[in-house]
């Protein structure tokens, strides 16, 4: 039998260890991992990876494409832009939201977004379904059953956004714990202190500068809405994973929870580890906006311990483009800045370049943050791993190559990208889903090819 794929001489990397191993793929699967020798069994085709890294494909556990904004309004990204990002980017599996109006069915909304992104990707995708407006909800429990049956085991609440009508009450967010504890389901949560941030946000309009953005959303708002949901999830039993925290007093309520035996996790974002406030000063500071705001040099390197500990599980994009001009109708109202960036094709050179370049974190570590723990944490068993009978996806980056981010080169549907000028190793060489190379130095293999597919998750685990 002739594999259909071999990949010689290059070092492969799990969470545990790098061993020097050539990878042999058959029909989109990993088939046989063997010691470097020089009489290799017949294959089709080969790549030569001498010299070159050999990692899972990334799992991005926090994307928005095609997110709508309002009647007609939508991100940058659409799902074809947003997965070829990905895809030149090492990423082989992103993981969504669905979009339903609160109260309403999460099976329903799960059922219309696979139909909006289905034949569009280039990567593989998931989603994650909204629960918004739960007590309106006639059943919340068997509507939460019915989407784990449909391969989304996963929920995403709000302690914010109220006037979009997406904040849960405390009262909602246990009531949902408690199903998901029941179903074997995990709750992942938004967590910053709503009503908090819409009286700062009153307090701060006239300033009419992006400084009302960390003005109204002070380090504890997320403090106090991470600390009153792990107490929530302690007392319902329910698992819980904070997305993109931004705080150091915010990761440190996580370890103290994980301490006391918590079911909780948390996940945090590049734009929170590799970029700062001091964005703020400039002139276009506007850009660098999202939700939580951006910090302290000390929150990152309190974020870059947490992971290294790994009292934090996942590195995620939490991917939400506009181009400048969307960003620009703002106009000095900080309620109409629509809030997040770029960061599909630069999560894993950012988390190379700034974590294991600068020896904050381990090569091994972040295969474990961006690769193994979302398959874990999300239900993605045939993902995340090199391993026999895993799908073949694969991100193999040189680890002395470098280029200056440039958003011209990137695949993104925008003009600008937070990493502009920074020079940034770990860019793949090529990026594989399932056996097939999707996207090489940058650039899609096939761009008339949409080769991702909708994965059904299995229960997460709680780590
Ligand atoms: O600013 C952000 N994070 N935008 C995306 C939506 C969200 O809250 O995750
Ligand atoms: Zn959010
Ligand atoms: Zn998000």
């Amino acid at each position: 039998m002739a594999f259909d794929l071999a990949i010689t001489g290059g070092k492969t990397v799990s969470g545990k260890r790098i061993a020097a191993l050539d990878i042999f793929i058959k029909d989109g699967k990993i088939a046989a991992l063997r010691p470097h020798a020089k009489a290799l069994p017949p294959a089709h085709r080969t790549i030569d990876a001498r010299g070159l890294l050999i990692l899972p494909g990334v799992i991005d556990a926090h994307a928005h494409f095609k997110l709508k904004m309002g009647p007609g309004k939508y991100t940058a990204d659409d799902f074809t832009s947003g997965s070829a990002a990905a895809a030149c980017g090492g990423i082989t599996t992103f993981i969504d939201y669905t979009g339903q109006g609160p109260g309403e069915s999460p099976l329903a909304g799960l059922k219309a977004r696979v139909k909006e992104a289905a034949g569009r990707t280039y990567t593989d995708f998931s989603f994650h379904c909204m629960l918004t407006g739960l007590k309106k909800m006639k059943h919340p429990a068997a509507s939460m059953a019915a989407a784990v049956k449909a391969g989304s085991p996963t929920f995403k609440m709000f302690t914010t956004y109220g006037a979009r009508g997406l904040m849960a009450s405390d009262a909602e967010i246990s009531t949902a714990l408690k199903a998901a504890s029941r179903l074997g389901a995990l709750v992942c949560v938004h967590a910053e202190n709503g009503p908090e941030v819409d009286l700062l946000e009153e307090t701060y309009s006239g300033l009419k500068n992006i400084m009302a953005l960390p003005l109204s959303h002070p380090p504890r708002t997320e403090i106090e809405a991470v600390g009153r949901v792990a107490g929530l999830a302690a007392a319902a039993g329910g698992p819980v994973y904070f997305v993109h925290l931004s705080t150091a007093g915010a990761a440190g309520i996580v370890a103290a929870a994980r301490a006391d035996g918590h079911r909780v996790m948390g996940e945090t974002c590049p734009q929170y580890l590799a970029l700062d406030e001091s964005l703020f000063r400039r002139k276009d500071g506007y850009l660098y906006s999202c939700c939580p705001p951006i910090r302290t040099k000390q929150d990152s390197a309190e974020l870059w311990r947490a992971l290294k500990k790994g009292l934090l599980q996942v590195i995620a994009t939490d991917n939400c483009t506009f181009t400048s001009e969307q960003k620009k109708a703002w106009k000095g109202d900080i309620t109409r800045l629509p809030m997040g960036m770029p960061g599909s094709q630069t999560l894993l050179p950012a988390a190379y370049t700034f974590g294991v370049k600068s020896g904050r974190i381990t090569l091994e570590k972040m295969v474990e943050l961006l690769c193994e723990n979302p398959a874990r944490i999300m239900g993605l068993a045939q993902k995340g791993f090199i391993k026999p009978g895993a799908d073949a996806d694969l991100a193999i980056i040189n680890p002395a190559a470098s280029v200056k981010a440039d958003w011209r080169s990137m695949m993104h549907n925008t003009d600008y990208s937070p990493w502009q000028g920074r020079r940034l190793y770990g860019t793949p060489r090529y990026t594989l889903l399932r056996g097939e190379v999707i996207a090489e130095k940058g650039k899609l293999t096939d761009p008339k090819r949409f080769t991702g597919r909708f994965l059904r998750r299995s229960l997460p685990r709680v780590i």
